[in-house]
């Protein structure tokens, strides 16, 4: 019944607006596609915890003591209560506030109260894997860990899910002359008043920003006729360049619906010389090249992630009603590198991608536009035919919507599978 919604280059508009259908997605494409769980980085001793929502199931991804994450329900097996409380922290054992249940940091049920009060072959017993706290499986590539929680008849490993779009992860680490990355503090976070793939069609979406940052651009502009203006100046007046420069950005689409792009801010004050040393030492003089030159802008993990691999910022993306959803954008650190690079890829958060940038806002602001309009009358369509290299080079690019109708390919597949 899902099919007929999607054609080849054009979406029916009860696509971002039916409750239906937003049900059915959460259940055959978050729940059945590697989900980001979160970095290594964010739990980084035994105990360390963090409270995760996946495909409206609430998670604790927790580091056991053997040093391995688990992705646990965050929900008690006595009456179901919620266990954690708090967003994050750290716990020996997981104890719930209610009649004191006890679980390990791998969900075995350790301890309960009056078990001489249970009777039978179904009692609850301490270290019964009946009685553990639901756990799913957890990959992890390269320190980002993601959880699945419906296992289909042959599952396909996170590595072979990623596929090519796993490069923008290699990036991250690469960049890191340890091969550690940390997560310093917490994310940057935005509810965005939309349906959760309106964000996603606009990653790769190189006709947008004259328009839409329009007013940023201009600001930009002024503040730019000095001589030597500010970083922040220049990667704001960057989204002003003519809409030739991004018609030479490549984007790439990868299998299960993923993507990237080629980046078109250029960094004017280039790396420090000891850490590219550093780096050249850590992984060899062409992977570290590789990894400071490669200029990699959005990548995109079909549904639920995406990255920036130049400004080290992994993002989380949770929709959490059909017509709203949460980002969450972490600027990760590379361990070992000097602290300038990461002061420089947090004023790039700061002001490009914060919800109080001149930046942000501005696409919030779309965003809320495209879903107000679809929601305005039954028979809405949302176009996404535009393919102008395609048609000359057989290559996609910023300026074309090949990668959404990619999306829209993968969001078929996942909702028509085994029916
Ligand atoms: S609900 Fe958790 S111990 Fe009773
Ligand atoms: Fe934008």
């Amino acid at each position: 019944m899902f099919e007929g919604l999607v054609r080849d280059s054009s979406v029916d508009g009860r696509v971002y607006t039916s409750r239906e259908v937003f049900a059915a997605e959460i259940e055959r494409i978050f729940a059945r596609s590697w989900s980001y769980l979160g970095h290594l980085g964010e739990i980084p001793r035994p105990g360390d915890y963090r409270r995760v929502s996946v495909a409206g199931r609430e998670l604790i991804f927790i580091r056991h003591r053997d040093g391995r994450p688990r992705a646990l329900l965050n929900r008690c097996a006595h009456r179901g209560a919620q266990l954690i409380g708090k967003a994050c922290g750290r716990a020996r054992r997981l104890r719930c506030a209610y009649h004191g249940w006890t679980y390990g940091t791998d969900g075995a049920l350790r301890q309960l109260p009056l078990p001489d009060g249970y009777v039978g072959e179904d009692a609850p017993r301490a270290g019964h894997p009946d009685w553990a706290l639901d756990a799913y499986p957890v990959e992890t590539y390269r320190d980002f860990a993601f959880v699945r929680l419906q296992t289909p008849s042959n599952p396909l490993p996170l590595e072979e899910f990623l596929g090519p779009a796993r490069e923008a992860l290699d990036l991250m680490a690469d960049r890191s002359p340890s091969g550690n990355l940390s997560v310093a503090g917490e994310p940057l976070a935005i509810v965005l008043r939309c349906n959760w793939k309106v964000y996603l069609e606009n990653l790769h979406d190189g006709v947008h920003p004259p328009a839409v940052h329009e007013s940023s651009i201009a600001a930009a502009r002024a503040a730019a006729r000095v001589d030597e203006p500010p970083q922040e100046v220049q990667w704001v007046a960057a989204n002003g360049q003519p809409l030739a420069v991004f018609g030479d950005l490549k984007v790439r689409c990868h299998p299960y619906g993923h993507s990237d792009m080629s980046g078109f801010r250029k960094e004017a004050d280039g790396e420090d010389p000891a850490y590219r040393q550093a780096l050249a030492e850590a992984w060899g003089a062409e992977r570290a090249g590789q990894a400071l030159t490669r200029n990699l802008h959005n990548a995109c993990f079909y549904p639920g992630a995406s990255a920036h691999p130049q400004y080290m910022q992994m993002r989380r993306l949770t929709p959490l009603a059909v017509d709203r959803m949460l980002v969450e954008s972490w600027t990760l650190r590379a361990e070992g590198a000097p602290e300038s690079h990461f002061r420089r890829n947090i004023r790039y958060a700061n002001t490009i991608h914060s919800p109080s940038s001149l930046v942000k806002p501005d696409d919030a602001e779309a965003y809320r536009r495209v879903q107000r309009g679809l929601e305005s009358f039954p028979g809405a369509v949302s176009q996404h035919r535009r393919d102008s290299a395609l048609r000359d080079s057989g290559t996609s690019t910023a300026l074309d919507e090949e990668y959404v109708r990619a999306q829209y390919r993968a969001w078929r597949e996942y909702m028509t599978a085994g029916r």
